[in-house]
């Protein structure tokens, strides 16, 4: 059976890539991966395709432990995996707590790096990899550091991995959103109000993702939506 997985899918940008991914025929079924259960279980209802919910929390290692097992058990053709699920939390370093600063880590870098370990042996030739990584992936950010650096690990990790892989014709896209209107900012930002420059560039998830499933499909090593944020990147290579 061809799948896609796709973490982080009970919002944001994660939802709208299962939306998006549900109109390919040549996929047969959608892995939506996320800890609300209930939110997953509504893309059951309202898609059109075969919705398998895995409600874990991928913080956890037996957790991965589990994935390992379905993957073993259902031996699927995985044509498609986006690692969506992450989360930024915006302090200075030393007033966030340890949890917060060192999951940041976990989900956007560790548990991003398990599941794409544990799904490339059920890819084969013309698979895809998609990973969310970020703007803030281009230069350091003071108040937003562990996130910026886990995103930096992001981008570094899909570029070389998108190297090796070649050979064996799996492609691997790393996304670099500047800010996208969803649930993120509720959390980062703990529920207050969004720094103005931010505003300025916020983007609709429906688009980002659109050109994300555009340009892995074309093979691209790196996925920007917006000429702003195309802008920003060529900038901080010069600076
Ligand atoms: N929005 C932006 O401005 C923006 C910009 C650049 C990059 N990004 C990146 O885009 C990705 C998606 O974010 P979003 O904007 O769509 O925000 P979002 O709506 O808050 O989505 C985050 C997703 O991650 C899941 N998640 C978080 N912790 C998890 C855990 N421990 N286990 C399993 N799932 C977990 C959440 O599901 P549950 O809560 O149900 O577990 C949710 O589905 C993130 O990696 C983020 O860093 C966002």
């Amino acid at each position: 059976m061809r799948i896609a997985i796709v973490t982080g899918a009970s919002s944001g940008l994660g939802e709208e890539f299962v939306k998006q991914i549900s109109k390919y025929s040549k996929i047969d079924e959608i892995w939506v991966i996320a800890r609300r259960k209930e939110k997953l279980e509504n893309l059951k209802k309202i898609l059109n395709k075969r919705i398998k919910v895995v409600a874990l929390d991928l913080i956890l290692q037996d957790n991965i432990e589990k994935l390992k097992w379905l993957l073993s058990n259902d031996k699927p053709n995985i044509k498609l995996l986006v690692n969506c699920a992450g989360y930024g939390i915006r302090k200075s370093f030393i007033d966030g707590t340890y949890e917060e600063e060192l999951g940041m880590l976990d989900i956007n870098c560790k548990s991003l790096t398990a599941l794409t370990y544990i799904c490339i042996p059920y890819m084969h030739k013309n698979s895809r990899i998609i990973q969310i990584a970020s703007a803030a992936a281009f230069l350091p950010q003071p108040d937003f550091a562990i996130y910026s650096a886990s995103k930096a690990y992001v981008l570094s990790f899909s570029r070389a991995l998108n190297k090796e892989l070649r050979c064996r014709k799996i492609y691997v896209t790393a996304v670099c959103p500047g800010p996208v209107d969803t649930e993120f900012f509720r959390i980062s930002d703990a529920g207050g109000i969004m720094p103005y420059y931010k505003r300025l560039f916020l983007a609709k998830a429906d688009r980002v993702v659109q050109k994300a499933l555009r340009d892995s499909k074309r093979k691209k090593n790196i996925s920007i939506y917006g000429i702003s944020i195309q802008l920003l990147r060529l900038l901080t290579r010069f600076l």
